[in-house]
């Protein structure tokens, strides 16, 4: 890292330019998890938001994961706001960047008793119309996304604490038969797709769990299309259940595949650096018994990054819960990722595609200077950007031409033009502009996304 780094800061002291790279450099590199893990015959995966696909966070979802599930975009409330009127605009854009990039996609979810519209939740419906509106839903979605979606959590979160059925929309208007029939829509809209059931707080043994592991089985023994159950493993640092591994193999034991859907390990903030160890060794323990399992089919983290969790707006005070920090930088737990999959304890490699900004200083006279900034893609592309930086010495942008810039304060930002939004793989986008400095003019670090 020292080397290259020092490397960077002559080239830029030789050009008069600021290299910004949107992905933290490394040194000697493991290959990136989703190569470590098909090795392994498993999956690591990601959720995401489709509008973050770009820039830095695009560039380390296409490179470290083999699979994405949306974390938002296929739930009912944004697909089908309104009755009849559907929206799969975030939705077809995660499966167009899967497909870009060689990944698989999870679908989440179909049938939940949160995130559902509210002319549905609201709605009096009678079980026949409810049945109709939820026969009509999975058909229409998993229709759409036939021969795309390697696995969906078709029924998610059915269960209480102590074991019970969660009441309300569903199980309420349709008894526990809900899930039954929802698995047989799901599978005449798609006979390929895997079809799972997916709760949280049941990846040790306990009552839960083992109320998840009768349901299964009583599905089997009917021969309701089930093909896996989802562990979310939403877990508190140095919680991991001393029985995951166990409980992995029991669901496999009955002919079912297992997968962790949404790992994450919160912990109060500020994290120091012994919370980040415990949390390498949390992630590690929960991958290593996955890889423990042959039909536990991989493990899915909910977020990569710290800055896209939804640990802090759900938990006040907690947080950290990723393998990335708030600015991509990998944490320890991405180490604990890839060592339990047979990685060494190297820092990740840059993702492959990246796509990175300079800025740099073209002439400077007495109280003005010309910059220009260009953004470069190699093994990703762009379909529009955004510059930011911030002045150290009350310099102040002047004029802009191919790009649209405001000032405010210190704080400068430039969009894309409408001609030059595009970005291509392997290509770049130039703009430029005039600003007044006085005193010094130091380069500015310029943010790309
Ligand atoms: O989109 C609106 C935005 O317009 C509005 O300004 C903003 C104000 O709060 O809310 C935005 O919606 C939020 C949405 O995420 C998109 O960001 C919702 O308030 C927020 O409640 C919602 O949270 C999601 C949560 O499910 C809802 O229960 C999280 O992003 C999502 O990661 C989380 O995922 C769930 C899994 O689906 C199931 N398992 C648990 C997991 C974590 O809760």
């Amino acid at each position: 890292m020292r080397s290259l780094r020092t490397g960077l800061s002559l080239a830029a002291l030789l050009t008069g330019a600021a290299l910004v790279f949107t992905a933290p450099a490394a040194h000697a590199a493991d290959p990136p998890l989703r190569d470590l893990a098909a090795a392994r015959g498993k999956v690591v995966g990601t959720a995401v938001t489709g509008s973050k696909l770009t820039g830095t966070y695009g560039a380390i979802a296409g490179a470290q994961f083999g699979s994405l599930t949306p974390d938002n975009a296929m739930k009912w409330g944004s697909v089908e706001p309104t009755r009849g009127g559907f929206d799969w605009a975030e939705a077809d854009q995660i499966v167009a960047f899967a497909q870009a990039h060689g990944q698989q996609v999870r679908g989440h979810t179909l049938v939940w008793h949160s995130q559902n519209p509210s002319w549905l939740t609201n709605g009096s419906w009678t079980p026949a119309q409810l049945s109709g509106l939820l026969q009509n839903h999975i058909s229409t979605e998993v229709g759409r996304y036939k021969g795309e979606i390697a696995a969906w959590d078709v029924v998610n979160e059915p269960f209480n604490e102590d074991g019970t059925y969660r009441t309300g929309l569903w199980y309420d208007g349709l008894g526990s038969g809900y899930i039954a029939s929802a698995l047989t829509w799901a599978h005449a809209a798609d006979p390929n797709a895997k079809l799972y059931i997916n709760d949280y707080n049941v990846e040790g043994v306990d009552a839960k769990s083992t109320a998840l592991y009768n349901l299964v089985k009583s599905l089997k023994q009917q021969g309701v299309p089930i093909d896996g159950v989802g562990l979310q493993a939403h877990l508190i640092l140095g919680q991991v259940p001393s029985t995951l591994q166990q409980n992995i193999q029991r669901f496999a034991d009955l002919g079912v595949d297992v997968a962790i859907t949404e790992l994450d390990v919160r912990m109060a903030l500020p994290a120091d650096s012994g919370e980040l160890a415990q949390q390498a060794a949390d992630f590690k323990s929960v991958v290593a018994a996955c890889v423990a399992v042959a039909r536990c089919a991989g493990v899915t983290v909910w977020g990569f990054a710290d800055s896209d969790s939804w640990v802090p707006d759900t938990f006040p005070g907690y947080g950290a819960a990723t393998p990335y920090d708030e600015n991509y930088a990998p944490k320890p737990a991405y180490r604990g990722l890839a060592e339990a999959l047979g990685g060494s304890t190297t820092t990740p490699p840059p993702p492959t595609g990246a796509c990175t900004a300079a800025y740099s200083v073209s002439g400077q006279w007495d109280s003005g200077f010309t910059g220009q900034v260009k953004i470069s893609c190699s093994g990703a592309s762009l379909a529009s950007w955004k510059v930011s930086w911030t002045y150290g010495a009350g310099q102040r942008v002047t004029q802009a031409w191919n790009a649209t810039c405001t000032q405010s304060g210190a704080a400068v930002s430039c969009a894309n033009a409408s001609y030059n939004g595009a970005v291509p793989d392997g290509g770049s986008v130039t703009f430029g502009f005039n600003a007044s400095w006085n005193g010094s003019n130091p380069v500015p670090t310029v943010t790309l996304g």
